[in-house]
């Protein structure tokens, strides 16, 4: 395994997609539809960080509570909290809206007036410093461009956050909402800003739904395009690479 260059992703099945994981260094936004795993894909791919690479990984959320995160998380057998308390994981409520401690953290505000891009990478570069991590997870990023009405306001403030967070030697999770189910996507403006794109969806199968995963892209690295099979279970997200949604029939080929 090239470790130097690659980062595993910590997700059962899905480094096969990518021949051994993402590129170091660089940022992918996770994109899913609700309920798709989001957030269990961040915390995983952060607590594999810690516990089989030896990498310490910060995650900031924008919408669940840390404590939330640390409840559910539990249930799919991740203690959070063995690795908070050794110094190698950091969780981070950057929530505008949630109390009023929440406005200046380590002398930033990251309140809702001053609750931009700058704020946030500012409190990221902090926060990075302070376990030496080697991974970033940015918990929805639809939060912080919701203040903005204007598209142009918008673009500028991802990339904002892009260039606060390059040059950390961070690899990058950020997750993102899209609305649809089916395969005609609205793409919007952090797919094409980021170096990657891995899409969560459901798809309608017989009487009920299944789940699907497909990397859109990751630049500089060869990669699968394919949707495939994916469940969440009791262990986290497990990704079937072997099993394609909306593979052809025999018949068909
Ligand atoms: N033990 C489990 N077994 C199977 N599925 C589970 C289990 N625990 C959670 N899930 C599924 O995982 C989903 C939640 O995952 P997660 O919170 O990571 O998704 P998300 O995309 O971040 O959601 P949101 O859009 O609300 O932020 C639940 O809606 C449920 O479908
Ligand atoms: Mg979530």
């Amino acid at each position: 395994m090239d470790l130097v260059n690659r980062v595993p992703s910590g997700i059962e099945g899905l480094d096969e997609l990518t021949e051994g994981g993402f590129p170091r260094g660089k940022t992918i936004v996770i994109s899913g539809v609700p309920g798709s795993g989001k957030t269990t894909f961040c915390i995983e791919f952060l607590y594999k960080g810690v516990l089989d690479y030896g990498e310490n990984g910060v995650y900031i959320t924008l919408e669940e509570s840390p404590e939330s995160v640390i409840k559910n998380m539990m249930n799919l057998g991740m203690d959070l909290k063995s690795l908070t308390s050794k110094g190698k994981l950091l969780l981070v409520d950057a929530n505008p809206l949630r109390g009023e401690t929440m406005l200046t953290v380590s002398g930033v505000h990251t309140g809702f007036i001053e609750f931009k891009a700058y704020g946030l990478s500012e409190l990221i570069r902090q926060k990075v410093r302070e376990i030496n991590a080697k991974r970033v997870a940015i918990d929805g990023l639809t939060a912080l461009l919701m203040h903005y009405k204007d598209d142009f306001e918008r673009r500028l403030e991802i990339v904002r956050l892009l260039i606060g967070i390059s040059g950390l030697d961070c690899t990058t999770l950020i997750t993102t909402e899209h609305r649809t189910y089916e395969l005609r996507k609205y793409f919007l403006m952090e797919h094409f800003l980021a170096d990657g794109v891995i899409f969560l969806d459901m798809f309608q199968s017989g009487g009920g739904f299944v789940r699907g995963i497909q990397i859109q892209k990751i630049r500089g690295i060869k990669h699968d395009f394919d949707f495939h099979l994916y469940r969440i279970t009791d262990k986290g997200i497990v990704v079937f690479p072997k099993e394609k949604i909306f593979a052809p029939s025999k018949e068909e080929v």
